[in-house]
């Protein structure tokens, strides 16, 4: 595995793969690798030929400076698993190597970034789609992997790729959760001992909305939902909505769409927590 930080030995890399007619895998992440994130890089590297993998805190997307500052950057860590995982290129770049002047676009995904993680952090999925597509323009993937964990996220990043007529084909990738249900996110770790004991009530009341489908109303699974993690003293509920997979937009009865997802995000103590689940 080799590790670059410059564009210009990324190219190099990637033009040497693709002489050798080999297919390209992209995993981007912001670093502070868990399993969620080797699950997609281990699926890269089993469906193409030549696995790419960025670890880049983008600082762009950061809308409160002080998440930014506090994002743990563990970069010698996430390269041990990195080659464990069969990863055969690591692109770490310095922020002035992707930003070697401000990017000033301004993309527009309709409803799509106004809702849920949008109507709560402003500018950030417009950050997501700067550093997106400057990666897929440097590592020009054939294949390019994304979590579900961050379904809006994904729902964007389609958008993005129609938008631009890019050739990248995007493959979501399930959630991948702790054995307690509690999803896996590199904000965990900054979890009390305490707050890590509750955190698992989030999937478990989502799980439990899940059974409801039948017998109550859309409106009435969101409130339950809200009411029971809210009278937790762990928790805050920032947002949970029910919503279509596809436009992202909230329904109002179960009969709306074939596709339901209900989104949460949560914060316990400062930590804030996002997770989903897919109602079907
Ligand atoms: P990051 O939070 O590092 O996540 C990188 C990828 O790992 C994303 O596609 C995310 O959805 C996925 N991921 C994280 N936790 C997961 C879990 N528990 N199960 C499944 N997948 C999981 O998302 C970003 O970075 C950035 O916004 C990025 C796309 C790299 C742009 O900067």
């Amino acid at each position: 595995m080799r590790v670059v930080t410059t564009v210009a030995d990324l190219r190099k890399a990637i033009n040497q793969a693709r002489e050798e007619g080999k297919k390209i895998g992209f995993v981007p992440t912001m670093g502070a690798l868990h399993n969620g994130h080797i699950q997609l890089v281990k699926r890269c590297v089993a469906e193409n030929e030549f696995a790419v993998v960025s670890v880049f805190v983008n600082p762009t997307q950061f809308n409160d400076k002080n998440d930014l500052l506090k994002y743990p950057r563990t970069l010698e860590a996430d390269c041990k698993l990195l080659e464990e995982a069969g990863c055969n290129l690591v692109f770490a770049p310095t922020v002035d190597e992707v930003y070697p002047e401000e990017d000033t676009r301004l993309f527009d995904f309709g409803q799509l970034d106004k809702v849920m993680e949008g109507e709560f952090r402003p500018g950030h999925f417009n950050g997501v789609a700067q550093v997106v597509s400057k990666l897929f323009d440097m590592v020009t993937p054939d294949n390019a992997y994304f979590g579900e964990k961050d379904f809006q996220q994904l729902a964007i990043i389609r958008q993005m790729v129609k938008q631009l007529n890019s050739p990248v084909e995007i493959h979501p990738c399930p959630i991948v959760r702790e054995e307690s249900g509690l999803a896996m996110s590199s904000r965990n770790t900054r979890l009390t001992p305490e707050q890590l004991a509750e955190a698992p009530k989030i999937y478990q009341t989502l799980l439990a909305s899940k059974a409801m489908k039948e017998t109550k109303s859309v409106s009435e699974v969101k409130a339950w939902v809200i009411n029971e993690l809210n009278k937790n003293e762990f928790f805050r509920v920032e947002y949970f909505d029910i919503v279509d997979g596809l436009t992202l937009q909230s329904l109002n009865n179960w009969s709306e769409s074939g596709y339901a997802v209900g989104c949460i995000a949560v914060f316990c103590g400062e930590v804030r927590l996002i997770d989903n689940i897919i109602y079907g």
